[in-house]
């Protein structure tokens, strides 16, 4: 009989993913996954027809076009404060989630513990078993999301191998402020331990707040594996388009891993990619102003419903208290997309379960990386059918 390997056993398939199957087949409006239903930049659409007229239809250099990385490196000096060198410390990969996989497969032992804040994007916790390392949860502050200093000291052991880092954060829309960044990289150059930041937000972000990359504190240089991509700024999730960058000794093992796992990003949207480093400041703060707008839109849109939601600061979800509905998270969530015809995700499928089911449970997380008509009519299918 078929028995599938024991590190399987710690997690299932996305709920983030499976809801987005729910969506399609109850034909329900998704907020459920992180992923716009408009346009991405002309440049870049045009970008593709030149990469097909240049014929790069075949495996690219596996750790990504040269001159993508070229640009990628300028603009980690210029946005982020880092100095790597596009030869041999920036590695482009299947989108952040696959540089996140690459990174973690690359520095874990058996045993060895990752610290995870929680709640957490979904893919750390099963990429740490598949690397069959260990997942030690620090939740974040329940009233603003803020690091608990001594919840995370208390989880640093000998055994501690790496912290990751998701600023901005999903899914509460958390911005790391800079003396909680410090933190982070005092405790790890304390117990040398690596940090592995998300950074995939970046650029979204909201009411004057400041993106700081941990790779950029000084002392960081050598022990932070920063991730980013274009999936999120862009509004190209299905190019499957992101990169790591680290420092040489770091990126040899996170190639090897990356090698073998993928070959290569898409040859052609690399190289369409390039066409990103065109777009002028405008259309970043035109991004965030969209985005800005549907934040307020629908946040009050919900309140009014009676979801108590919290105002993100960076990324494009709404993680809504639901207690007033007196529902179960997953419960609420089956019946959104199935009677209402609204897909979002359970907040429980960002935190572990042993935890307390009175904070667990009493979450859903709504998209608004959508057209503003999208949520209007998301809006209008729950003021109709919910109340
Ligand atoms: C925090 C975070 N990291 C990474 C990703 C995935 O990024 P990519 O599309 O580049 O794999 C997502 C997607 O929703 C995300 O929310």
């Amino acid at each position: 009989m078929l028995k599938f390997a024991k590190k399987l056993e710690g997690f299932e398939e996305s709920t983030i993913r499976e809801m987005t199957r729910k969506a399609i087949v109850n034909q329900a409006i998704n907020l459920s996954q992180g992923m716009p239903d408009f346009e991405p930049p002309q440049e870049l659409i045009e970008g593709i027809i030149e990469a097909i007229e240049k014929k790069e239809h075949q495996y690219s250099i596996t750790y990504g076009n040269y001159n993508l990385r070229e640009k990628i490196s300028e603009k980690l000096r210029g946005y982020n404060g880092i100095e790597v060198d596009p030869e041999d410390e920036i590695t482009v990969c299947c989108g952040a989630s696959e540089g996140i996989s690459s990174s973690i497969l690359s520095i874990l032992n058996p045993a060895d513990e990752v610290i995870i804040f929680e709640p957490w994007y979904e893919n750390y916790t099963p990429i740490t078993h598949i690397a069959e390392g260990v997942p030690k949860y620090v939740q974040l502050k329940q009233e603003d999301f803020s690091i608990d200093e001594e919840k995370l000291k208390e989880e640093i052991t000998k055994k501690t191998k790496a912290i990751i880092v998701n600023s901005p954060h999903n899914p509460s829309g958390k911005v790391f402020s800079s003396k909680e960044m410090k933190l982070i990289a005092d405790i790890c150059i304390d117990n040398d331990i690596i940090a592995i930041t998300d950074e995939i937000y970046e650029y979204i972000i909201y009411d004057g707040e400041k993106h700081i990359s941990l790779g950029s504190i000084p002392g960081m240089e050598e022990r932070t594996i920063t991730i980013s991509g274009f999936s999120k700024t862009f509004s190209i999730t299905g190019w499957r388009i992101g990169y790591v960058a680290a420092e040489k000794k770091l990126m040899k093992g996170i190639r090897k891993v990356h090698d073998y796992l993928t070959v290569c990003a898409p040859s052609i949207l690399q190289e369409a990619a390039i066409k990103a480093f065109d777009l002028k400041d405008d259309y970043f703060s035109q991004l965030v102003k969209r985005y800005q707008k549907n934040r307020d839109y629908l946040s009050k849109s919900l309140n009014e419903l009676g979801f108590k939601t919290i105002i993100p600061k960076g990324a494009y979800y709404m993680f809504s208290d639901i207690s007033n509905f007196k529902t179960r998270d997953t419960d609420f969530a089956d019946f959104l997309v199935k009677n209402k015809g609204v897909a979002v995700v359970p907040g429980s499928s960002f935190y572990h379960t042993e935890n307390d089911e009175n904070i667990v449970c009493n979450y859903v997380r709504f998209s608004f990386s959508q057209k503003i008509e999208t949520l209007e009519e998301a809006i209008f299918r729950l003021k109709e059918r919910l109340l």
